[in-house]
């Protein structure tokens, strides 16, 4: 059973400081193999990392003078996947390097993130129809801390982990944060955003220890954007705190979770080796968990999805869907996902 990746949407593929001037990072995305490039000038770019002369990925060649070099033969490519320059001809051949292009894809760097967008059709080199997330930062706010984990699994699973309140008291139980004794009933808000759905502005749990460090008046704000965008808004008084997660299919059965954390507090940084340690707790408590449950999946088992606390699973996939009739029908997407509550125990 092969997985079938939403398109025409940007994926979160590298932190802007992982790609250095010169450098070439390969890297799976949806299952096709990128080059992830940075020019000399700074300038990032995203190609098919295949040489389109003899299928040579081309980040096994360097950067030069704003092109890409193969290894194999030296034909060059510009960041815009047209091809420069093929050393071997003499001119006489009738041979029209221009004409040549390896796929490209477009890419964005902001807040010091490169995100990746994924076309439908991709030879096709039309302009994308869609956005990056927003986030609610400044448009100068650098990431304060980046954690990724690579899940063994496909992209849902991975999704439905992160939008899933139940497993909470379970799978992050540790003494700092809660256990499976304080669940309590909860009731949350819900409302719709353009590719997604937002847990409304709310005071988080009292028994969470860790919001309680943060000190002043403390609310948050969790929403969920197609493809598979989670972000976490937290204010506290003056402060504020941006955590984001991003999950990218490499494969169908691998799927990376990237935590990004953005935050206005100049006193963490002495404490950032515990806030790492933490993020890193986290996610891998959720990748052990998605690694127990890959050897149930192996059976191909029916899966349930109950009232309320797996509603937002079902919402996702209800987006899903929508998202990609209304790309198929190349019309506006409709969000499915009402305003509502939600009720559950954790
Ligand atoms: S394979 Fe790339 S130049 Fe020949
Ligand atoms: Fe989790």
């Amino acid at each position: 059973m092969s997985v079938e990746f939403l398109r025409n949407l940007w994926y979160f593929a590298l932190p802007a400081r992982a790609l250095r001037k010169k450098q070439l990072v390969h890297k799976l995305m949806l299952g096709e193999p990128i080059l992830l490039g940075r020019t000399e000038a700074g300038d990032a770019f995203a190609l098919r990392d295949l040489c389109p002369h003899r299928g040579v990925p081309l980040t096994a060649g360097r950067i030069l003078d704003g092109t890409v070099e193969c290894a194999y033969h030296g034909w060059r490519f510009k960041p815009s996947g047209q091809c420069a320059f093929i050393p071997s001809l003499v001119g006489e051949e009738g041979v029209e390097p221009s004409k040549i292009r390896v796929r490209s894809y477009p890419l964005i760097e902001r807040n010091g993130l490169i995100w990746v967008y994924m076309a439908q059709d991709p030879a096709s080199g039309a302009a994308p129809t869609s956005e990056i997330p927003t986030l609610p930062i400044g448009a100068d706010a650098k990431p304060r801390l980046i954690e990724a984990q690579m899940f063994p699994c496909e992209i849902d699973h991975a999704v439905m982990g992160l939008m899933d309140p139940a497993h909470g008291p379970f799978v992050h139980k540790v003494w700092w944060w809660r256990s499976a004794k304080s669940i309590h009933a909860k009731a949350k808000k819900y409302a719709p955003i353009p590719r997604g759905f937002t847990m409304v502005s709310h005071k988080p749990s009292s028994n969470s220890f860790l919001y309680k460090l943060l000190g002043g008046d403390v609310t948050t704000e969790i929403s969920f954007e197609l493809p598979s965008v989670r972000v976490e808004h937290i204010r506290a008084g003056i402060h504020e705190v941006v955590g984001l997660t991003t999950c990218t299919p490499i494969t169908d059965d691998e799927t990376e979770v990237t935590q990004t954390f953005f935050w206005t507090m100049n006193w963490v940084a002495p404490f950032k080796p515990i806030v790492r340690h933490i993020a890193r707790t986290f996610l891998g408590q959720d990748r052990t968990m998605v690694t127990i449950q890959a050897q149930g999946l192996k059976f191909d088992p029916r899966l349930m999805l109950i009232q309320d606390a797996d509603v937002p699973a079902m919402w996702y996939h209800r987006l899903k869907k929508e998202w990609t009739t209304s790309q198929r029908e190349a019309r506006d997407f409709v969000n499915p996902v009402p305003e509502t509550t939600l009720r559950w125990r954790s």
